[in-house]
């Protein structure tokens, strides 16, 4: 028996990065697995990934977080296609970093609703399924959600992801009279296509900032969808309104190095 045998997962962002590792993951892990992302095309070569592997997927709409009726529609599909949903993953999500002094207000407002408003849209439209299903629903937070950085100018970021811890207790009271959990993952810095393009970045000063972490190492995906499985399964069938920090002990111990 998988740990996620016949689980239906809604998982927005599958094109690339946390999303694709998770659908594949979730996938090998027995799930049928709805992926949906702006970049369909990306979406649509994990779903023949897992297709390869012997696994069920499927990629009903070209999906967008931020807009409502793509979320419902995207939402129905599945539905319609496997019956029911079990699980949420609100993983999409895309950042404007920029110093408060100076960044646009519209960057700060474009950040907030794909990395906020996406997950409030994404849960209100599966939340009759959800709740049907007894199921649960697993937001990506960041330590950023928890912590200001010297380094990194991310206000919006931290705005956005702070809201996805709180909104995630908020679902947890909400859906616990349902049977439906909720669990928030904050990454820390974590290696993906995404994170290339900015924090990773060859020039960028985070990259060295990487280096202190006290397990020596940037996360993977792999490290991400390792806890997701854990809270998305029945061995944490007691655990909701939980926040689990997935960042090597970045965000828990001071600067320094061991003597
Ligand atoms: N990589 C990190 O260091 C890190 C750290 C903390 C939190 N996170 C969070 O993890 C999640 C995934 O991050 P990642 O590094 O894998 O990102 P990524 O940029 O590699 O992948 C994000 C995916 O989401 C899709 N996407 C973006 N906006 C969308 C929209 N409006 N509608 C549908 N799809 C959309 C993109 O097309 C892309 O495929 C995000 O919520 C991010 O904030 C990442």
């Amino acid at each position: 028996m998988k740990r996620l045998d016949g689980k239906v997962a809604l998982i927005s962002g599958t094109a690339r990065g946390i999303g694709r590792a998770t659908a594949v993951r979730f996938a090998r892990e027995g799930a049928l697995v709805v992926g949906g992302d702006l970049d369909h095309d990306g979406a649509l070569d994990t779903m023949r990934l897992i297709a390869r592997e012997g696994g069920t997927a499927l990629v009903p709409v070209q999906l967008d977080v931020t807009e409502e009726a793509s979320v419902r529609t995207w939402v129905s599909e599945a539905a319609d296609a496997f019956g029911a949903i079990d699980i949420l993953c609100a993983n999409a999500g895309t950042v404007r970093f920029g110093p408060v002094a100076t960044q646009p207000y519209t960057d700060f407002a474009t950040t907030v609703r794909a990395e906020l408003d996406s997950v409030w849209l994404s849960a209100q439209a599966a939340w009759p399924h959800l709740t049907a299903a007894r199921g649960c629903i697993l937001t990506i937070g960041s330590t950023a959600g928890i912590s200001g950085s010297m380094t990194n100018q991310r206000s919006a970021r931290s705005a956005a992801k702070g809201g996805v811890i709180s909104l995630t207790r908020q679902l947890a009271a909400e859906g616990a009279p349902h049977g439906l959990r909720a669990n928030c993952i904050s990454p820390g810095l974590i290696d993906t296509e995404g994170s290339r393009t900015n924090l990773l970045a060859a020039d960028h000063p985070m990259r060295s900032i990487g280096r202190h972490i006290p397990l020596g190492r940037c996360g993977t995906s792999d490290d991400v969808t390792n806890a997701a499985v854990f809270l998305a399964s029945d061995e944490a069938s007691y655990i909701t309104g939980s926040h689990l920090v997935v960042d090597g002990g970045w965000s828990a111990v001071l600067p320094g190095h061991a003597p």
